[in-house]
């Protein structure tokens, strides 16, 4: 049986099993998603190749979410790890699932402005180019492009630039990608999703959240400023909402009301599109009290953020701490836990039972206010 036979019956059986499985509490009340649909917000998670292979997870994920992003599947150094040789990895995989479970899809990323998270040829090609000499670049972005809408036409919502600014100096961040092409970076990614997908929502893509410092704000309003003066057809903002740095320590909220303000100014739409909650700070080992803090902060920061009506979308960086990123030995070291317990950074626990920051999220999606 293939991969996609697989998916089809578990598909059928959530249906049969559902009411035995270990995530039955899930089913028990309104889901995320449908708590979000009644205010006009989507829900949604990011979602691996190898949690795609987890039945109870995945159960629990098309139960709870009408949304869908591949967590890496669709990054470009894992579409096309050698210049013209693709390889799909687990990206077919998990377009057929969304497609089977009607769930919608947003595609996490065309252009990421970072050596290491681009193809390492691509960026070798870049970098033995000389200012001006732009063609092999483009040519390269230009037939990735057209290789995404011919492979994967279904994305309603593509993030066309990832973190193109540099936190630290709020000025595009300096590759062989900006080196060459310098703003016109941002241009050609939207402008070429915006031909290939002429239908879809795009979005840039930021590591951004109430806790990101005045100077990265900044920096990412003139971008966007910018690039709209230009023309660039850019439709929202991804703030990725990875949170929990400032957690216990203080935080100007107000500036980040300022900051969507601006944005709602701007026109656009703002999407919530990692969000979790790291539990790094809290010094205390017990899990009740690191939930119901984690909770706590991730209330406050989604009920501020949801506020802004132009907000149209929350999608969790996955639903659980087992299947987080945050909890796999590529995460970096200076983000663990001094005392190196696992993080309890999302909704459910790694038996996959719902934790207070479930709660969090339901009740900020349930008083948000309604979207037109
Ligand atoms: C992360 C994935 O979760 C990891 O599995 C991978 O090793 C690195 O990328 N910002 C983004 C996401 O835009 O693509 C990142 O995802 C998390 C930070």
């Amino acid at each position: 049986m293939n991969r996609r036979e697989t998916l089809k019956l578990m598909g059928a059986g959530a249906v049969a099993v559902g009411v035995a499985s270990p995530v039955s509490a899930a089913f028990s009340g309104p889901s995320l998603a449908s708590l979000g649909r009644k205010r006009g917000i989507g829900f949604g998670s990011a979602l691996s190749g190898n949690s795609l292979d987890k039945a109870a997870y995945v159960r629990l994920l098309a139960s709870e979410c009408s949304l869908l992003t591949a967590e890496n599947a669709l990054k470009w150094k894992y579409l096309e790890p050698y210049d013209g040789e693709r390889t799909y990895g687990d990206a077919r995989a998990l377009a057929d699932y969304a497609e089977l479970r009607g769930l919608r899809q947003r595609g996490h990323c065309f252009v990421w402005n970072h050596h290491d998270r681009m193809p390492r040829w691509l960026i070798n090609t870049a970098a033995s180019l000389r200012t001006g000499d732009t063609s092999k670049l483009t040519r390269r972005m230009w037939r990735h492009g057209a290789f995404l809408a011919r492979e994967f036409p279904g994305i309603h919502s593509w993030d066309a630039l990832n973190e193109a600014v540099d936190p630290w100096t709020g000025e595009l961040r300096e590759t062989e990608l900006t080196r060459l092409l310098g703003n016109r970076l941002v241009d050609l990614s939207f402008r070429i999703l915006s031909q290939k997908y002429p239908d879809t929502e795009l979005v840039y893509n930021d590591t951004m959240n109430w806790e990101a410092s005045q100077l990265h704000k900044n920096g990412v309003l003139r971008l966007l400023e910018r690039a709209i003066k230009r023309g660039v057809p850019i439709d929202a903002l991804g703030i990725q909402s990875h949170i929990g740095k400032t957690l216990g320590r203080p935080r100007d909220e107000l500036a980040w009301r300022k900051f969507l303000e601006e944005v709602q100014g701007l026109g656009l739409d703002v999407l919530i599109t990692e969000f979790d909650c790291s539990d790094q700070n809290i010094i205390k080992r017990d899990a009740a009290i690191r939930d119901a803090e984690t909770a706590a902060f991730s209330k406050g920061y989604l009920d501020l953020t949801l506020s802004f009506p132009n907000v149209r979308d929350v999608v969790v960086w996955s639903l659980s701490d087992g299947e987080s990123y945050m909890n796999r030995q590529s995460y970096p070291e200076y983000r663990w836990r001094t005392d190196e317990l696992p993080l309890r950074g999302h909704a459910y626990d790694k038996r996959l039972r719902p934790k207070p920051m479930r709660d969090a999220i339901a009740l900020s999606l349930a008083n948000a206010p309604d979207r037109a």
